[in-house]
């Protein structure tokens, strides 16, 4: 069943609402966060509460959650749904008032979390024809803000011209795409770009990267232009919806043969032997 939190109350989704006031609304005003549920529990819910946080900080948005009491609301909202499969939406903006003023109001923070279930991502999933599109977006892509004006132009456009999304460039540097985050492989080797301002620090991002180097994969964050990504023999999407996704043509040219690498093959079943064992953890708890 899916379930919303506002403010403190726990409701059916449809039934949440926020004032028209609500810098979230009027400003664009605020941040949140996408958190997978396998097995009944949040993966990485650690690692999405620690960007959070710093997210919030970054936009100078004070609440009175800690890390602690963020896990624990979360972990509340999953029990309370009961989903397996599901994805958290949790926003933070920075609450109502009625006087419409840049100047940051003495406002208490409006806090939205729902739960709802998901479909598993297919198994074998298809590649999907994406384009390179300039990276017009502000400086700091690193903060996970509710305003996504510039994503969605830029994955409409896309959608507009036939793609399925877009690889953003932002001068000559490749950053992310419009929803997730940028993998190439070339002669074996598993590249991403690195965290820095222009770009989501992504929590699959971290994992793939972690799970590559565990698994005696090479893998590189180093910078990326676009006739890497145009040149490389696999490219992939992450995302906590996409998990690791291949990519099958850029531009109109096929990457590789047009079908998931083996590269890919090799990552997706790690990605999901992780969790698998996740699942398999959370039952014997
Ligand atoms: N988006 N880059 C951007 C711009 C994103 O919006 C996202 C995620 C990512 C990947 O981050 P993560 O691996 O932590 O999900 C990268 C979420 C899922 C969304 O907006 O729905």
């Amino acid at each position: 069943m899916a379930i919303a939190f506002l403010n403190g109350d726990w409701m059916q989704p449809h039934e949440a609402k926020v004032s028209v006031f609500d810098r979230g609304f009027m400003f664009g005003d605020g941040v949140y966060e996408v958190m997978p549920v396998y097995g009944g529990r949040v993966f990485t819910l650690t690692e999405h509460v620690t960007r959070l946080q710093r997210s919030l900080s970054e936009i100078r948005l004070t609440t009175t959650y800690t890390d602690e009491s963020w896990a624990q609301l979360i972990n509340d909202a999953v029990s309370r749904a009961g989903e397996p499969e599901a994805l958290v939406y949790l926003q933070v903006t920075r609450g109502v008032a009625e006087e419409r003023s840049h100047v940051y109001p003495d406002a208490p923070p409006t806090v939205l979390i729902t739960v709802t279930p998901a479909a598993a991502r297919a198994h074998a999933p298809k590649p999907l024809n994406v384009v390179t599109k300039t990276d017009f977006r502000w400086h700091r892509a690193d903060i996970k803000v509710t305003s996504l004006i510039a994503n969605g132009l830029i994955k409409n456009g896309a959608l507009a011209e036939g793609f399925d999304d877009a690889i953003l460039v932002r001068g000559d540097e490749v950053t992310e795409g419009t929803a997730s985050n940028v993998f190439i492989v070339t002669s074996g080797v598993i590249k991403t770009p690195p965290k820095s301002n222009h770009l989501l620090h992504g929590i699959t991002r971290d994992l793939v990267v972690a799970l590559a180097g565990e698994a005696g994969l090479p893998v590189e964050e180093c910078r990326l232009g676009e006739r890497d990504v145009l040149s490389a023999d696999e490219v992939w999407l992450t995302s906590t919806g996409l998990e690791v996704y291949p990519v099958g043509a850029v531009n109109g040219q096929s990457v590789g043969n047009g079908e998931a690498g083996v590269v890919w093959a090799k990552m997706d079943q790690i990605f999901q032997a992780k969790k698998t064992a996740f699942r398999a953890a959370v039952e014997e708890a």
